[in-house]
Formats: structure tokens, sequence, C-alpha cells
């Protein structure tokens, strides 16, 4: 059975099959209602959610399978029980073990424990689902090869499953961040490899004018993520000369539309104009997640 840990996971043809399906069930809800009838998932958080807890739940109902929703204090992944021996028995009642966590190598650990497909809602190294969602909301406007996203701001897990899902449809993904706040040199890396052998692109820097010029998508996300709560004041100064803001935004192509994965923090990494926008969509994208998560289900629980 395969994971969805990474958004490498599925492979490009994966990929491209999940964005068409997703694409598919959000014109028909109904569908595939019930397809997956009488089976169940886990969805397990160790930190807050708004979209992802609601979009995965729902997204299970529509299809027929059972959601469990487990939080942080109930299962005490890793302090309570062995990572391992959760996996070992969650695998014993559940057919798909979606979870969000802290630290990308309990997922890993819990891929190697249980036979059950394993999906990452979002981790300290990457938020697959999210970059489905984006991908597939990048598609209702453009085609996505060649198409340029330039992601501003901190290189962090939504940083990662962009760069490596654009590489994987041969987009052209920038990331403009402040100094000290790169993406991972391993998924760089990676990114570039993929995006080499299907035609696209990945450029990193600091100059961000420069990355955000011409681009068809520019996309941000908070400066302090879930966990890093007692750096934001530091990052809010670092962070300053990234936030979106109409100069910004008026460098990128005449047409160019406005992603965010919310939650926005106004003013900040975003002003309240740009996230307003008559190209700003940020409400699309966050219902994508839904017919998202619904596809990446049908696709691992086949
Ligand atoms: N975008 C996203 O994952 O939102 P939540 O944290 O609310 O789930
Ligand atoms: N980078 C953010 C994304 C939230 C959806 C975080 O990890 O908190």
């Amino acid at each position: 059975m395969s994971d969805f840990i990474s958004v490498t996971d599925l492979g490009h043809e994966g990929l491209a099959s999940v964005l068409e399906l997703a694409a598919s069930v959000k014109k028909d809800r109904g569908a595939v209602s019930g397809s997956r009838s009488g089976r169940t998932v886990g969805l397990f958080f160790e930190k807050p959610s708004t979209r992802t807890r609601v979009s995965c739940e729902v997204a299970s109902v529509d299809v027929g399978m059972h959601p469990v929703v487990l939080k942080r204090d109930e299962v005490g992944l890793g302090s309570r029980e062995a990572v391992s021996d959760v996996a070992r028995v969650l695998d014993r009642y559940l057919d798909a073990l979606a979870f969000r966590v802290f630290d990308h190598r309990h997922l890993v650990e819990i891929a190697e424990h249980a036979a059950a497909p394993v999906i990452n809602l979002l981790s300290d190294l990457e938020h697959p689902c999210q970059a489905v969602a984006d991908l597939q909301t990048v598609a209702e406007h453009r085609d996505l090869p060649g198409t340029v996203l330039t992601y501003v701001g901190d290189g962090n897990n939504v940083a990662h499953s962009l760069m490596l899902a654009g590489a994987m449809m041969g987009m052209e993904v920038r990331v403009a961040h402040p100094d000290g706040y790169a993406p991972s040199v391993d998924v760089t890396e990676e990114a570039s490899r993929i995006a080499a052998a299907h035609g696209g692109g990945i450029r990193v820097g600091t100059e961000v004018d420069d990355l955000v010029a011409g681009a068809d998508v520019v996309y941000t996300d908070v400066w302090a993520s879930m966990g890093q709560e007692d750096e934001a004041a530091d990052r809010a100064q670092t962070f300053e000369r990234y936030r979106v803001d109409e100069r910004l935004f008026a460098l990128a192509a005449d047409d160019a539309i406005f992603l965010h994965c919310l939650p926005a923090h106004r003013g900040e990494e975003v002003t309240h104009e740009v996230l307003e926008h008559d190209r700003s969509f940020v409400f699309d994208q966050a219902e994508n997640r839904l017919h998202a998560f619904k596809a990446i289900l049908l696709h691992l629980t086949a």
C-alpha cells in the first residue's frame, strides 16, 4: 500500500491523476459518494487545524469512510506510547492513517509500522495535501507546465511541498525568502532535479522584487508557523520586506493570481488589499482542500 508523506510519493503520473480526479469530483460531488463505504480513516492532530480537520472529515464521509478524529493529548504520540506501537495498534482498526505532526520523522516511523496508507496532514517538513489543492487551484486558471509561481516568505513546509509538486508538473517555482530562512537544501536539490526532468525550474533567493517580477502566481504563508510562536516578534522584523502588498503584487504578471494556504495574518505576510483582491483565489483554494483530499483518499485506497 502506498503512503503520501511527501508529495513526491505520488510520482508524476500519480499526481497528474489525483489532480484530474480532484477537478472531476469538484464538478460532481455525488459521483464518488459511498464508493469507499464501510471503510475507516483515522485523522490525528498534534497541532491546531480548521481547513484540514474539516475538509478531511467531510471528504471521508462523502466517500463513505468513517473518520475517527484523534487529538494529541488523547494519544500522546511518543510520550504516552511509542510511535511504533501507536502505528501498529491503529493499523489493526483503520483503513487509512492521516497524521498532522510536529516531527516529520514520526510519520516515517508510522509508515514503517503500518500496512494501511499513511497520509501527511502537515509536518515540519511538508504539507503535501495543501500542495495538491494549490495546484488544483492554479490549474483552474493556467496550464501548469511553464507557469511561474513565486512563493514569498519562510522556506517552510508549505514552500517545500509547493516546490516539489510544482517541479513534478513542469512549473517554474521561485522562492523569495529573507536571509536565514531558505528552504531546505535537500528539498531544493530534489525539486531542482525533478524540475529538470519535467521541463520546469527552481529559483531560490532573497531578491524578492526580481523573483516576483512577471510571475503568474504569487503565494505566501505565515511568517511564524505553528510551534514557532515564540519567534514571531523577531520574524516580524526580519520578514518586513517580504510582505505581499499591492506594490509587490503589481510586479507580477498583469493577470497574476494570489494564493495563500490560510490561516492568514492580515497586515503581516499579506495586506488586506491583496488578500481581498479580485485576483485572490484563497477561498477557492481552501475549498479545494476538500476535493483534493477526496482524490488523495480515493487514489490511496483504490
Ligand atoms: N491550510 C491549512 O492546513 O489550514 P489548517 O491549519 O486550518 O488546517
Ligand atoms: N506553515 C504553516 C502552515 C499552516 C497551514 C504552519 O506550519 O503552521
